[in-house]
């Protein structure tokens, strides 16, 4: 099982600036709460409990003020400053110490999901032993991603990272699970021609060794990356649409830790007092007086 999640939550943000000249672009909102809720949920609902948080230089007691150590989610929050954005295998070399001897899963702070038995998905791909795996999903723009081709054997047979030429429309999600040779294989790697140590790279050597395996998100279920100003209307629209129509909040960390035992009513109640009086606490106070 894999126990151990990192979320790369750094980044220049340059894309989406004057936005982030002042706020990392994970704190900014989704629609109810701030985008890095949505990468530690998945984390969350996958039964991972230790988890290191990469976020880029400077901004580290921004994220400690609304996730501090993660006592108050039953969890363990670790963080590491990015000096810069290396890449981001880089956050396997930042992380060796946290991963020790253990295999590992990375979510890019920036990607949301979202479907049925997705849950279950998450659980099963925790169970690698060996190798790594990537979470695919169709899309009709692949230019834009890590892309992968696949053969009728459910064998990943090229990788590339936005391949200008047509190879597939499969991208490669931000969702990664690794064995413990991760950290060995980063520290391999060379810089591409952008300057960037590239994940495609490091899931090469993987693919070298008929290690590479993939599990799939489908079309019953959402990814979103949440690159540009677009994406991020695009995002909380979709979030907006499902949670009011539902009464459900989606990536609600206290609700998802209340339900696994994690925390109990008093815990529950120390986060009301700490968000205020606001719809987020208003639904908290729902759940514990079902
Ligand atoms: O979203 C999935 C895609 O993510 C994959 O399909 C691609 O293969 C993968 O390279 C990546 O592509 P992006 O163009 O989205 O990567 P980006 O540089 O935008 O980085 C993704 C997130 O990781 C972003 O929130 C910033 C953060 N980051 C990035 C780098 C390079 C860091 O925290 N540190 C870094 O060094």
């Amino acid at each position: 099982m894999i126990k151990k999640g990192i979320i790369l939550s750094g980044g220049m943000g340059t894309r989406m600036s004057p936005l982030t000249k002042a706020v990392n672009k994970q704190l900014l909102p989704i629609y109810d709460k701030p985008l890095i809720f949505y990468p530690l949920s998945i984390l969350m609902l996958s039964n991972i409990k230790d988890i290191l948080i990469i976020v880029n230089k400077g901004q580290l007691n921004q994220y400690r003020k609304i996730l501090p150590n993660g006592k108050n989610l039953g969890i363990k929050i670790n963080y590491i400053e990015q000096p810069y954005p290396k890449g981001l295998p880089d956050a396997f070399i930042l992380g060796e110490k946290f991963i020790g001897r253990q295999n590992v899963s990375l979510i890019l702070g920036d990607n949301f999901f979202y479907g049925q038995y997705l849950s279950q998905k998450l659980l099963s791909c925790t169970k690698l032993k060996s190798g790594a795996k990537v979470l695919l999903h169709k899309v009709s723009k692949p230019e834009l991603y890590g892309v992968a081709k696949v053969n009728k054997r459910n064998k990943i047979t090229k990788i590339s990272e936005k391949p200008k030429k047509y190879i597939s429309d499969l991208a490669i999600t931000g969702l990664y699970y690794f064995d413990n040779n991760v950290v060995k294989y980063a520290k391999e790697l060379r810089p591409s021609k952008r300057g960037e140590l590239e994940i495609t790279d490091l899931l090469n050597k993987y693919k070298i060794k008929n290690k590479l395996y993939a599990d799939y998100i489908g079309r019953g279920g959402a990814w979103l990356d949440t690159g540009s100003i677009e994406d991020f209307y695009k995002t909380s629209s979709f979030v907006s649409a499902i949670e009011n129509r539902q009464g459900f909040k989606i990536a609600c960390l206290e609700e998802i830790a209340y339900f696994k035992n994690w925390i109990g009513k008093k815990q529950i109640k120390n986060q009301i007092k700490f968000y205020g009086k606001c719809e987020y606490s208003k639904y908290l106070d729902k759940i514990i007086n079902k």
